[in-house]
This record gives structure tokens, C-alpha cells and sequence, in this order.
């Protein structure tokens, strides 16, 4: 198969097999928490995925069990385990893109930003390994606060010299997952083919569902698309509150970090108009960190997309999200700096 067939692999392709990899060309995949409950799954996912040749398993416990139970499946990757700081350089070494869900997760009652204090120190080691291990690859920064450990990351990697803002994504793709899921329901379309730009950040109000732009098209009421936004905002404490103090979403995380992995290695590989919905450097509103739809290519962001039109709502809705998002972003960078 060319690359260029691959052109026409939607996300089902993840879950396909057997896929002939002649010429698709060689890429190391690393996942940092892999053997999380985010981490296991999405290591699950990523051996499935026959865009990935090498699969690097990184953890500080419990990676060689996971490693080793993946490896077993019959795909395309050679997987390897890692534990511990000491084996964190040959784990990213050569990575072409690297997923980073190490961290603790939510429990009742706490905001992303609470997580701040503990997974801020998590994710400033790894960027630093990753700056000195793999400075070219992609990096998928799925750890919350996702509004704060995004501009860690960008300050870990400007002060080793590394840093390329096309390199460096928050990832958001749970929030897509949900408004598309959400908005199928209420609008009673096959979810299969909704598509909702989802904006702004990744916490609470940060969270800005286009759904003025959701198609397949449907004539929702203002209190619909007002229940829709707030479910979106609140997905996951919807699933920290039914989780009950055992964590915050992992399996749809899982899915939604296998779909955004396979976005950027597609984007490497030449596949050209791949999309997603990203929080990433821009220039799309005076906020220097912003999620929004991104156009991914051979060297990452290829473009930020803008925001498009806009309803009265979702106007407002971006307004009062600014605030907040500008004092997370504030808060990585005073982090990553003192
Ligand atoms: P978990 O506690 O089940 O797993 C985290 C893993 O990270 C553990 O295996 C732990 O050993 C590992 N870890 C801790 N310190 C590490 C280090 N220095 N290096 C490598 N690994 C390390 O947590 P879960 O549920 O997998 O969540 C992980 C993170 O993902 C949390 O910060 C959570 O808030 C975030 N998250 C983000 C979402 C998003 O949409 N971006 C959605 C859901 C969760």
C-alpha cells in the first residue's frame, strides 16, 4: 500500500488489522504513564494502530507486565517496556511522537487545576527528558491542567533550546469526542457523521463547543445547545461523580489520544487535509496558547485554523473564557520559570 491510499483510512482504520505496512514508513510511538489507566488502554490502541512500527511503553511502575501483555498482540509494532528514570532516555529515544498521560487524575469534588501542583512537576521532568532524548518529535500533552502543562512544556523546551512551537499539542480530542456524542443524541443524526469544532481550553467554561458550526445540521433550541454546551464543559466530572474517587475518564481518553496520535503520525506521513481540534500556540485570539481547529502535516501544525463564524452565545461564551484560560497559561509558564 502506498501512503497515499492511506489517504482514505478514517479512524476505524485504528482498529483494523492485517494491514499491509510495506511502504508506510517506520515511526517510534512513546507513551509516557503507559501503564496508567489512560496509559494501558492507549498503549492497547496504539498497537493496533499500523501506522506505528515501534511502541515504547514508559513508566516509573508496572511497564514490563504491560509490555508484555501487548506485545502479544499480533500487529505491526515491536513494543518495549521501560521503568524507571534511569531506562526514561531509551524509551524516547528516536520517538516520533510522544504521548504524555502520567499523572494523577481527578477525585470528586477537585478542578483540573488542582491537579497543578503535583502533575506541573510530572510533566516539566518529561519534557526536559524528551528536549534531550527526542527534541524533533511531536509531543501529545494529554496530563491536566492541559491549560497550564501546555505552556510548561513550551517553556521546558524554549530554555533547552529546543522549543518548536509546531511540535507541541495539548490534546483535546475528548472534548470533540463528547460534543459530537452529545450533539448525535439531541439532534438524533448518526453520530458517525457529526463533526463539532470544539475551542478555547480544556477545563470547565474553557471548554467552547462550536455547535453553531456542528453538522449534519439540525434546528436545535437555544436551551438545547445551551444543556449541550454545559454537557460538553462538564463530561468529564460527569465521569469523575460515576467513578466515584477510582479516577477520571480513561477509556474515552484512551480513544481520544489513539485518534490524535494517528492525526499527527498521518500528518507526518504526508496524508494531506488532516484536521483535528488542538491547543497549541496562536495567533487566533490575543491568548498565546489556544485550542483550535489545526491542519497537521510532515512537521506538525501546517496551520491554525480560525475560529469561523460565530453565534451571539458561543461570542459570549468566548469572552468569559478568556480570563480563566489567560491565568492557567500564566500559571505554566510562572511554574516552568521560578
Ligand atoms: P492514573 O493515575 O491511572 O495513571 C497515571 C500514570 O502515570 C500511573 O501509571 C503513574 O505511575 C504514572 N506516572 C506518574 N508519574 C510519572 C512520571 N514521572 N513518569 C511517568 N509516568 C508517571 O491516571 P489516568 O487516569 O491515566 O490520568 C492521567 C492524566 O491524564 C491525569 O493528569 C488526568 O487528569 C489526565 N486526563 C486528561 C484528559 C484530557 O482530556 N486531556 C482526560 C482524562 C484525564
Amino acid at each position: 500500500r502506498s501512503v497515499k491510499s492511506l489517504t482514505t483510512a478514517s479512524s476505524s482504520s485504528l482498529l483494523r488489522r492485517g494491514f499491509s505496512s510495506e511502504s508506510v514508513p517506520d515511526r517510534k510511538v512513546a507513551v509516557l504513564g503507559a501503564a496508567g489507566g489512560i496509559g494501558q488502554p492507549l498503549a492497547l490502541l496504539m498497537k493496533l494502530n499500523p501506522l506505528v512500527s515501534t511502541l515504547s511503553l514508559y513508566d516509573i511502575a508496572n511497564t514490563p507486565g504491560v509490555a508484555a501483555d501487548v506485545s502479544h498482540i499480533n500487529t505491526r509494532s515491536e513494543v518495549s517496556g521501560y521503568v524507571g528514570e534511569e531506562q526514561l532516555g531509551k524509551a524516547l529515544e528516536g520517538a516520533d511522537v510522544v504521548i504524555i498521560p502520567a499523572g494523577v487524575p481527578r477525585k470528586p469534588g477537585m478542578t483540573r487545576d488542582d491537579l497543578f501542583n503535583i502533575n506541573a512537576g510530572i510533566v516539566k521532568g518529561l519534557c526536559q527528558a524528551i528536549a534531550k532524548y527526542c527534541p524533533n518529535a511531536l509531543v501529545n500533552m494529554i496530563s491536566n491542567p492541559v491549560n497550564s502543562t501546555v505552556p510548561i512544556a513550551a517553556e521546558v523546551f524554549k530554555k533547552a533550546g529546543t522549543y518548536d512551537e509546531k511540535r507541541l499539542f495539548g490534546v483535546t480530542t475528548l472534548d470533540v469526542v463528547r460534543a459530537k456524542t452529545f450533539y448525535a443524541g439531541k439532534a438524533n443524526v448518526p453520530v458517525a457523521e457529526v463533526n463539532v469544532p470544539v475551542v478555547g481550553g480544556h477545563a470547565g467554561i474553557t471548554i467552547l463547543p462550536l455547535f453553531s458550526q456542528a453538522t449534519p445540521k439540525a434546528n436545535l433550541s437555544d436551551g438545547d445547545i445551551n444543556a449541550l454546551t454545559k454537557r460538553t464543559q462538564d463530561g468529564g466530572t460527569e465521569v469523575v461523580e460515576a467513578k466515584a474517587g477510582k479516577g477520571s475518564a480513561t477509556l474515552s481518553m484512551a480513544y481520544a489520544g489513539a485518534i490524535f496520535a494517528d492525526a499527527c503520525l498521518k500528518g507526518l506521513n504526508g496524508v494531506p487535509d488532516v484536521v483535528e481540534c488542538s491547543f497549541v500556540q496562536s495567533t487566533v485570539t490575543e491568548l498565546p496558547f489556544f485550542a483550535s481547529k489545526v491542519r497537521l502535516g510532515k512537521n506538525g501544525v501546517e496551520e491554525v485554523l480560525g475560529l469561523g463564524p460565530l453565534s451571539d452565545y458561543e461570542k459570549e461564551g468566548l469572552e468569559k473564557l478568556k480570563p480563566e484560560l489567560q491565568s492557567s497559561i500564566e500559571k505554566g509558564i510562572k511554574f516552568a520559570n521560578q
